[in-house]
């Protein structure tokens, strides 16, 4: 979705504001632009197009600018065109704004303020506000007033970075319901919608509260509620380094991440098992007593990190005693679900910005349940609405295609369902013990996989020309085959769907014809005979099938066109390996397609709107 960084200090704002918005690209945008501020004038760039063409284009600017705001456009009110780029100014040119989210009542507020004479140049939301910021200013003379009364006419989502001409050393904004982060340095400020736009600069982050207006100016930052009172948001230094936010020598960051996998699982991990026992009650700050109380577990997140719930739901069922509902957020949100103070609801998302699994959070809070977090961004939305937290140490991925956090994701999720197990008493310590010993080994069974990433290649080139491809699996094989469809039709573009194995002869074997290649995931678990015939019935109507199998399988080789094998694991641990060279094998698909690996078209990173 759209990206916003701000700068005001030292430096050449274009600099740092182009800069940002690079390290913002991953959001997904048709558009670009910026404002500048010198004190005697305000200058407005912006077009359709990367922000390598906008970067040409202030070439011919004149340096001597410290203030600015910069904005990547994902159309959401009117189509993609220079007009409807961000920033947008009022009619004086007096304000620029840009903006992300949706103002629900923008055509309420476009007929008021076109009654009133104001002309619009755009057919977007955002120019709503800062015409109407111009109006209350030309009223009350007073920013943090206008500010006030902007929050009480505009309904909807919201992260706003202002400027005014005349005022170079102040950018204000506003954070309601959309991402927005604050960082401070010396003698300069940034704003931005994730951290590392600015994260070469800083490392020392505030987050606003729902509803926070700020001023960032070179002397610091100062923040007052939404009704204009001056409030304390404590700084926190983050442990993000700008060198994660760097392809570190990969082509692409999907491919880097891919490879960061052993590392991330390890840092998630760390401190979290000790001694053959799950230690994260108190990181959770759940006691013996709490947890007794719940009788169901709601799980709800969307995309990779639905497939990851999905996995999880399999592992609750077995070390607890609880009833698991899996529910995606844009459908739990809208539904007549079951939820008081006996539910445990856990929310599962990367960015913890997910409008809809916020949404879901908001509903499942309101019910009384005890909410959890598991999300990869330390004071996301998500994370300070929750009552507890469980942070995946994946580091910022920029990837747009989620690959190491969602292999993070099922190692926190693994943790919670261990910890409950063991809390509750129904996972015995041996058996926990058990778990655990594996749980530590999979971070170098993840490495030596990736070192099979030649050998996808191969098979990647073999796959790469077909148009439609179906993956199978059984039990924890399941999603992550829905996974790994996810994957391939993400970055690839090819029609790719997941079916349970089983369900293959009710229906969707009629499909099987040469060009519809089968991908099945089949480790050596106590589904692995249901599986193979199922592989028997692809085979026997002539089907080429690649499959992910354990080492030394000696039956499925004979079946299959393609195999790649993966170490052995117990059956609860094989989601870990076996979607790595799902991971792999879309990549190179997608490589050798020349598709945008990163940025595929029509997605954005986090979906911040419904
Ligand atoms: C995964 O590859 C996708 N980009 C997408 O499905 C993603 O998992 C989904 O949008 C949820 O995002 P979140 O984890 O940030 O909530």
């Amino acid at each position: 979705m759209c990206g916003i960084v701000g700068y005001v200090g030292g430096q050449e704002a274009r600099e740092v504001l182009i800069d940002g918005l690079k390290r913002l690209e991953y959001r997904g945008y048709d558009s670009a632009g910026l404002a500048l501020g010198s004190g005697k004038d305000l200058l407005i760039i912006k077009e359709v197009g990367k922000v390598e063409d906008l970067e040409r284009m202030l070439q011919k600017v004149p340096a001597g600018y410290h203030q600015g705001i910069g904005h990547t456009r994902w159309a959401t009110h009117g189509g993609v065109s220079q007009a409807n780029a961000h920033p947008h100014k009022d009619g004086k040119g007096q304000f620029a704004l840009v903006h992300n989210g949706i103002i629900e009542n923008f055509s309420e507020l476009r007929e008021e303020l076109e009654r009133k004479g104001v002309v619009f140049l755009s057919e977007t939301d955002t120019e709503a506000i800062v015409h109407l910021v111009a109006t209350s200013f030309s009223r009350t003379g007073d920013i943090l007033e206008t500010l006030v009364y902007l929050q009480k006419r505009l309904r909807g989502t919201f992260a706003l970075a202002l400027m005014q001409q005349g005022l170079p050393d102040r950018i204000y904004t506003i954070r309601r319901g959309s991402p927005l982060v604050l960082g401070s340095g010396n003698g300069e400020a940034f704003c931005a919608s994730d951290i590392p736009a600015f994260l070469p600069y800083t490392r020392r982050i505030q987050y606003p509260e729902e509803g926070d207006i700020a001023e960032i100016s070179p002397g610091g930052i100062r923040i007052w509620d939404e009704k204009g009172r001056p409030v304390e948001r404590s700084v926190v230094t983050v442990d993000w380094d700008v060198s994660m936010t760097e392809k570190s020598g990969f082509s692409h960051y999907m491919l880097k991440e891919i490879h960061e996998q052993g590392t991330v699982l390890r840092r998630s991990l760390k401190g979290r098992v000790v001694d053959g026992k799950t230690m994260i009650s108190g990181e959770l700050g759940w006691n013996v007593e709490m947890v007794s109380k719940w009788k169901k577990v709601h799980i709800v997140a969307c995309g990779s990190s639905y497939y990851s719930a999905l996995v999880a739901e399999r592992l609750l069922e077995k070390w607890t005693d609880l009833e698991i509902k899996v529910d995606i957020a844009s459908e739990y949100r809208y539904r007549h679900v079951a939820c008081d103070p006996t539910t445990l609801a856990v929310f599962v998302s990367q960015s913890g910005e997910t409008a809809d699994t916020l949404a879901a959070l908001r509903k499942a809070r309101a019910a009384g349940a005890h909410c959890l977090a598991i999300t990869n961004v330390r004071g996301s939305t998500l994370a300070r609405e929750v009552h507890s937290v469980l942070l995946l140490k994946a580091g910022p991925e920029i990837g747009v295609a989620a690959t190491k956090s969602f292999t993070g994701q099922l190692a926190a999720l693994f943790l919670v369902a261990l910890q409950l197990g063991s809390m509750r008493g129904i996972l015995a310590p041996h058996e926990e013990e058990r778990l655990v010993n594996e749980l530590i080994r999979i971070p170098y069974k993840v490495e030596l996989l990736l070192e099979k990433d030649g050998e996808i290649k191969e098979i990647a080139r073999k796959y790469a020309q077909n148009k439609n491809m179906l993956f199978i699996g059984r039990g924890m094989s399941f999603p992550v085959a829905q996974e790994g469809a996810l994957k391939l039709k993400e970055v690839s573009y090819i029609h790719a769907e997941a079916l349970a194995a089983g369900e293959m002869k009710h229906g969707p074997i009629a499909l099987l014809e040469p060009g519809v290649p089968v991908l099945a995931v089949i480790p050596k678990d106590s589904l692995y005979e249901k599986t193979l015939s199922n592989i028997q019935e692809i085979k026997a109507r002539n089907a080429s099938l690649i499959a992910v199998c354990t080492e030394g399988d000696r039956f499925v080789p004979e079946q299959a066109g393609s195999v790649i094998e993966t170490p052995w694991t117990d059956e609860e641990f094989t989601p870990f390996l076996s979607v790595i060279p799902l991971q792999l094998l879309s990549f190179h698909i997608a490589l050798i397609l020349g598709r945008e690996i990163d940025q595929p078209r029509n997605l954005a990173k986090s979906v911040t709107v419904e």
